[in-house]
This record gives C-alpha cells, structure tokens and sequence, in this order.
C-alpha cells in the first residue's frame, strides 16, 4: 500500500473541536447576503473589502470588527444558515463532535432574545447529528469586559434554557479583565449543574489561568498558552491533565507569536500537557480544524504520533460521556492502526 500523505491522515482522524465561536465562523460572503436580506448598511464596499479589514495587531482589533459582523445575525434563520455552515466545513475536516460557543451579551444587547438564537442553533445542530453524524455541545459565553452583574443577569436569562447548554465560559477582552472577576457567577452556574471553562493566557498572564482553575474551577483552559511563563502552572496543569484548547492559527492572526514556527505547542505536548487543536474564529483568521492541525504540524514539525494524541486529547477533554468517549479513542485506535501500518 501506498503512504497516505500528511494532510488525508488528519482528516481521517476522528477529532473534536472544542473552540469555536460560532460568531466567528461568518464569512463575508454571509455578512454581506444576511446585510441585504435586513436592510443594513456596511461600512465596507464588498466581501474584498471586508476581507482586507481581517488584519488584526491584538485581539482588541480583531474583537472591533468581529462584534461589528454581528449586527447582521438577527433572526433564527440567520442562526441556522451560520451554524448549518460551520457543520459542513467542520465534517469536511474530520470533525466528530463540535463544543460551540456563542455570545449571549452579543445578541441581547441588540435586542435578539435568546429564543431566537437557540431556535436557529439548535435546528442546525439537530440536523448536522442526524445528517452529518456530528455531536455536539453548546457553551454560551460572559464577555469579561462587561460588568458582573451583566454576567449574572445573563446566567439568568439563560435558565430557561439549562436543557440546550452543558457549561459557560468567558471571553472577550482579557487583559485587565481576570477571571476572578466573575467567581460568584461561575459559582452560581456550577450550582445549576454547569460545567465551566475560560479563556485565559490567550493574551493575559499566567495568574489569570491560576485564578480560572482556582477560582472558576474550569474544566477547561481556552488558548492558555501564557503557562509556560510559569513553571508550577506548567506542573500543575500537566499533573491534572488539565486541557487547553490551543487555536494556532488564531495565535498568529491576534500577534501571540510572531510566526507559527516559534509556536510553544510542540513544547507544552513534550511536557506532557493536555493540548488540543482548534479554529476558534476561522472565517476571521482564516482557517478551520484541519487548517489548524496541518499548519502546526508543518511548522513544527509534529510526527503522526503527536496528531494522533492530539485527535485523542480532543475527545478526551471534550464533555463526552466516558462510554462515547470509548467509541471514539478506539475508532482513533483503528483508524491510526490501518493508515500507519500502510506506510
Ligand atoms: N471572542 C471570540 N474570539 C475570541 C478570542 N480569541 N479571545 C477572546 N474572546 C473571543
Ligand atoms: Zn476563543
């Protein structure tokens, strides 16, 4: 048998995206087909020049536009086509389960209720499962440059949906914003049965991923790659197993390293981390799952060793139930076995 080449043997792998904004996934095409379905006016002459806009110093230019491109999603329709999207370019990747987050703050604040964006959503998300074979999980996020009590408010609201969500999260702006800012809320979620993650170290220091585990007892690190600014962080989080969801491409795009080769991934795997690989906003950073996976893997250099031990951190830190995390690591098992023994 011939050697399958790099790029099929990742998309082969079954893998889970747990990164993923779904806001983040709107494509100009879209921005400028869902502008003139409801009357808006852009501030950019076509999907060229908006494309041209995606070049970002910082996260805080890139969270400008990006909460700019939002305007546009207003009805359940809207909700759907997006996530209905996203499904198939993820499917397209290998992707088995997707954990997706979205704003809630976002859309309230413009006077979208929460029905509305559930309703679009959920109908996606239903028929990618059926018709895709995708799972998923939904994980509404507070935008940590907003208040507390917007955030607690926002718990509030979401309540009526607890059925549709398994966790939250926190997002937006992080410098200035630490996670223990919003411990009372995340302690009001875990009382409801929530689980809770945080973007943390994406651009922040290492005491905000301290404070996220500490504090917010998150399930799950988003980016975190601030860590290895700290050797006891480092330890610790090898020692619980505790999962970053790594967005390289997204890293590049917000100038947290300055080109993909000198990415820490490869090293934070070497130590022994839980890292896993996600888009976190592709249309914006231009790039999905296996654009991720296979960029990292070139730069650095990762064997098809490492992208099976990504793949299987994906399904192991995703909120799977341990039976259908079975399924999957075996099916990672076989399908690395088969296309490894064709070398
Ligand atoms: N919202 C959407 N993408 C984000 C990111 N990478 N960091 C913080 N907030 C975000
Ligand atoms: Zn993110």
């Amino acid at each position: 048998m011939t050697k399958i080449d790099m790029a099929s043997f990742v998309r082969a792998l079954p893998k889970a995206e747990l990164h993923l904004h779904i806001e983040g996934t709107l494509e100009p095409e879209m921005t400028f087909e869902l502008a003139a379905k409801h009357g808006i006016q852009l501030p950019y002459a076509n999907v060229a020049a908006l494309r041209s806009a995606y070049n970002f110093s910082n996260l805080q230019s890139f969270l400008d536009i990006y909460y700019q491109g939002v305007q546009v999603l207003k009805d359940a329709d809207d909700f759907f086509q997006l996530t209905h999207a996203y499904l198939k370019r993820a499917h397209n990747d290998g992707v088995v389960h997707v954990e997706i987050f979205f704003d809630p703050q976002s859309h309230l604040e413009r006077g979208i209720p929460l029905s509305v964006v559930f309703e679009g959503m959920n109908r996606a998300l239903v028929g990618g499962e059926r018709e895709l074979g995708i799972s998923y999980r939904v994980i509404p996020c507070f935008l940590r440059h907003l208040s507390e009590a917007a955030a607690m408010q926002t718990l509030e609201a979401l309540l009526p949906y607890r059925e549709y969500i398994c966790a939250v999260g926190l997002d937006s702006s992080e410098n200035g914003h630490p996670p223990s800012k919003f411990s009372r809320v995340f302690a009001r979620a875990r009382e409801e049965g929530l689980l809770t993650v945080a973007h943390a170290g994406e651009e922040g220091p290492p005491s905000y991923i301290w404070e996220a585990l500490d504090d917010l007892k998150v399930s799950r690190i988003d980016h975190g790659v601030g860590c290895e600014a700290d050797e006891a962080l480092c330890q610790r989080l090898a020692s619980e197993h505790m999962p970053l969801t790594v967005c390289p491409v997204s890293n590049i795009k917000l100038a947290v390293f300055d080109r993909m080769e000198s990415h820490n991934l490869k090293r934070l795997l070497q130590r022994g981390l839980c890292v896993t690989v996600s888009s976190d906003d592709p249309a914006y950073f231009g790039g999905y799952e296996l654009d991720n996976l296979l960029a990292v893997q070139q730069a650095l250099g990762l064997s098809r060793e490492d992208m099976v031990t990504l793949a299987r951190n994906s399904i192991e830190a995703s909120f799977l139930s341990t039976a259908e995390k079975q399924v999957w690591q075996k099916m990672i098992g076989k399908c690395a076995d088969t296309l490894m023994s064709a070398e």
